[in-house]
């Protein structure tokens, strides 16, 4: 098999917000409880609660912003539950994941404590489906406000004087579904009501304001709500989750055949048609391109892990999830004139995660790796693609991305082909190739790392490649994900 992928150094497309490798984390299941958060008193080593193991690895891939507390949790949420001393802090039961009692010890301070660490912007998503306007107003305001308010009073004794300035907030999460059942036009004026009372405190701090986009293919519901509030917000949101089989049946993370693979792969791939269909309803409203598209949950889904709880949704990740990972990221690049953010659900534990613990254990999952070898992009600028390659699986063999920083080009491809290496050559124009490196990742399709061998699938130098003619030619095995640094 063979492919060709072409660029031309000096075709600038839009710059790549490194926001679109961005992450969500949920009060589900062991995400924020064990996955993040151990607490003070844990013998599991931690800073002021957050496990060092996992900040450290988080740091390693750049995280740049984190979505938070939900997901349908955020509309059940009520911010002041989760401030002040931890012994009174109310307990309340978790009626969406697990029906579990959620103590409150994670909030609103250890959250922004977390994104520290970590060094990401906070994104907070309000309560719009069981909460008030006044309650979001003062959210924003204990947050946000620098004067001596109540509100912010309040901050300051609970230790913290300065205001954390958040940009990022979401107005309701899923108000077509778990967050109040609503219809377009119903949501985009509770929309402009909420956001009214969202206050930008300093004029160098305006908040950037989001709305509750669609799920997967509603036109409807993108149509309506960006003909009420597309005036009124920074960006709107699309959920779109992989799921091979169905919502019902979801299928196994680990035990699918060659059939399973491609369609869950070309099920990602749908991806690209959700971005331009919701992209075109945009631009009817928005023909500049003001309003950016986020994509604040995505990835797959898959039935959990054999003897775990349902409402923990926690699963095992492979070689198919990296490639997963490999055609969405490549697909948000490519549309990064109008994606301008993407949260992967969910950071630990829960779906498809980047890293899994037990205990006081953690393994970092294929999917880590994708998001590794991916980091170059952010903040870069995007050069567009052509590829001409062979069908594998009933879709395109080859998933590919390119990027210029600093004068170095970075492009990432997959070959998304299960059985069959390829050899690809990688033709720019405009480049004068000097000096080429590589790294990978490849493995049969079901590999993973388990708390056994954690480092079974890991990325690797890449030297199966030549300069011929100007061109890089690549031998690519089957199922894998490169990215490949080119000075020029
Ligand atoms: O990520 C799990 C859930 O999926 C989120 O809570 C919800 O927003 C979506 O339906």
């Amino acid at each position: 098999m063979s492919a060709k992928i072409r660029l031309d150094a000096q075709n600038l497309g839009a710059v790549i917000n490194r926001n679109i490798y961005g992450h969500f984390s949920e009060h589900l299941g062991r995400c924020i409880y064990g996955g993040l958060f151990v607490g003070e008193d844990s013998p599991i080593p931690n800073k002021k609660g957050m496990r060092t193991d996992v900040v450290e690895a988080l740091k390693h891939i750049k995280v740049p912003v984190l979505r938070w507390p939900g997901g349908c949790f955020a509309d059940e949420y009520h911010w002041e539950d989760g401030i002040g001393p931890k012994e009174t802090r109310k307990r309340m039961v978790n009626t969406h994941w697990g029906g579990v009692v959620e103590d409150n010890s994670f909030g609103t301070h250890e959250f922004l404590e977390l994104c520290e660490q970590i060094g990401c912007e906070p994104y907070i998503n309000g309560n719009v489906g069981s909460g008030t306007v006044k309650e979001m107003s003062e959210w924003v305001e204990y947050l946000n406000s620098p004067g001596d308010s109540t509100v912010a009073q309040r901050r300051w004794a609970n230790g913290r004087k300065e205001p954390w300035n958040v940009k990022y907030w979401g107005v309701g999460n899923e108000n077509w579904g778990c967050g109040g059942n609503m219809r377009p036009e119903y949501y985009g004026d509770l929309y402009r009501r909420f956001n009214t009372y969202c206050r930008n405190y300093t004029k160098e701090h305006p908040l950037y304001r989001i709305a509750c986009g669609p799920n997967v293919n509603d036109w409807e519901w993108m149509d309506g709500v960006m003909k009420v509030v597309g005036r009124y917000c920074d960006a709107i949101t699309l959920h779109y989750y992989t799921h091979p089989r169905g919502w019902e049946e979801k299928g196994s993370a680990t035990e699918f055949d060659t059939d399973e693979y491609y369609l869950t792969l070309r099920k990602a791939a749908y991806m690209e048609e959700l971005i331009k269909g919701h992209t075109a309803i945009m631009d009817k409203y928005d023909p500049k391109h003001k309003v950016g598209l986020i994509v604040d949950e995505w990835g797959t889904w898959f039935t959990v892990e054999p003897g775990t709880n349902p409402g923990f949704l926690y699963q095992q990740n492979t070689m198919r999830d990296a490639m997963v990972a490999a055609i969405n990221l490549n697909i948000f690049n490519n549309h990064a004139d109008r994606v301008v953010m993407a949260n992967l659900a969910q950071m630990v534990n829960v779906l498809q995660s980047v890293i899994l613990t037990d205990g006081d254990q953690m393994l970092l999952t294929p999917t880590y790796h994708v998001f590794d070898l991916y980091k170059a992009h952010h903040d870069a600028t995007l050069l567009p693609t052509e590829v001409e390659c062979p069908v594998s699986g009933g879709m395109n063999s080859i998933t590919v991305s390119a990027s210029v920083k600093e004068n170095v080009i970075t492009v990432t491809a997959a070959n998304l082909d299960c059985e069959n290496a390829q050899q690809v050559t990688l033709d720019i124009a405009n480049c004068d190739v000097q000096k080429v490196t590589a790294r990978i990742l490849t493995g049969e399709m079901h590999e993973k790392n388990t708390f056994e061998d954690k480092e079974n699938v890991k990325i690797a130098e890449f030297t199966d490649f030549a300069v011929e003619n100007g061109c890089v030619v690549m031998n690519l095995p089957a199922c894998c994900v490169v990215e490949v640094t080119i000075n020029g």
